[in-house]
């Protein structure tokens, strides 16, 4: 059977893809041009892929051998799920395995921004930290007993509100779906966002949840609060975010952009009050190592006509 990989990935599975399959590996850093990627995809019956490869219907409507599209990834928002599943591909990603990661990220990032830990390391680094201790040095927010409000709360936002349960945290949550979680509070979706000192996004980007945090819900954040994105970055309009961090009125720490990677020219490099992160929730060695060997058996599972271990429900 014929497997197409497209993005570099490491030597011990390609040698592992190699000894089962007739595989395709694109090696290069640049993505896999669209062209060579519909190409490919016409005669093969797996894939292996990731968030920076799109699988959209007009190359998924060439692959009529696909059987298995296998994405190293939990989210899927690159792929259009409707139509291959219409086309019985099975899809197949990396949930659970990256989930503690994440959680940890974005506990990180709401103590980098409330802490201001950036502009304190640069403050050292570049030699302007001379007056030795000062009571007013770098004042900022605590995470401790702060009311933290997390949108999304499957898995990655379940292991959030446990680590903040550690920091004394009031945790409120909202969910699409209703949710029982020991210590959060469910509310509506406007209350946590006016209540929240913090808000934090936890849910997967689809048709629905695309622009969720609009221009008028952010503006019903409390002034100070921090926003934390370590979900996708089209669930926020990010031009009025920029707006609000640009009058100093909101925080605010990101992993995730619309466009990836955040265009030089991009108006947050100059903003205030944000920590800038690539988009590294999950990079960790260990979590990374449990993705790829998911995702392989995902692959191999279903071009052997098996369950996928985490097939896309
Ligand atoms: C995912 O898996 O969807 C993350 O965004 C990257 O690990």
């Amino acid at each position: 059977m014929k497997v197409a990989v497209t993005f570099p990935i490491p030597k011990a599975a390609k040698v592992f893809l190699g000894d089962l399959f007739d595989c395709r590996f694109w090696e290069s850093d640049e993505p896999i041009p669209a062209d060579t990627l519909a190409a490919w995809l016409s005669d093969v019956e797996g894939v292996l892929t990731t968030l920076t490869c799109p699988l959209e219907k007009v190359v998924l409507s060439g692959a009529s051998h696909l059987k298995v599209i296998s994405t190293v990834s939990v989210g899927v928002d690159h792929i259009d799920v409707d139509f291959a599943q219409s086309q019985n591909i099975a899809i197949g990603h990396t949930p659970g395995v990256l989930t503690d990661s994440t959680a940890d990220l974005a506990v990180g990032l709401m103590l980098a921004v409330g802490r201001r830990l950036a502009e304190g390391d640069a403050l050292v680094r570049d030699g302007a930290w001379s007056d030795g201790w000062k009571p007013n040095l770098l004042l900022g927010t605590d995470l401790s007993k702060s009311t933290v409000g997390l949108i999304g709360m499957g898995p990655i936002g379940q292991a959030v509100a446990k680590r903040l349960a550690g920091f004394g945290c009031r945790v409120i949550a909202w969910n699409r779906s209703p949710r029982e979680v020991p210590g959060v509070e469910f509310t509506d979706l406007n209350t946590l966002l006016s209540s929240a000192d913090i808000v934090s996004l936890h849910t997967a980007l689809t048709n629905e949840t695309r622009g969720l945090i609009s221009r008028d819900r952010l503006s019903l954040m409390r002034d100070q609060a921090i926003l934390i994105n370590t979900a996708r970055g089209a669930i926020v309009d990010e031009a009025a975010l920029a707006e609000e961090l640009a009058s100093g009125r909101l925080r605010a720490g990101l992993d995730v952009y619309t466009q990836e990677p955040l265009p030089l020219d991009s108006v947050f490099h100059s903003l205030p009050g944000c920590v800038l992160l690539p988009h590294v929730g999950s990079a960790t060695e260990r979590t990374r190592q449990a993705m790829f060997e998911l995702a392989l058996r995902n692959l191999v599972s279903g071009l052997r006509g098996e369950a996928l271990p985490a097939a896309l429900s």
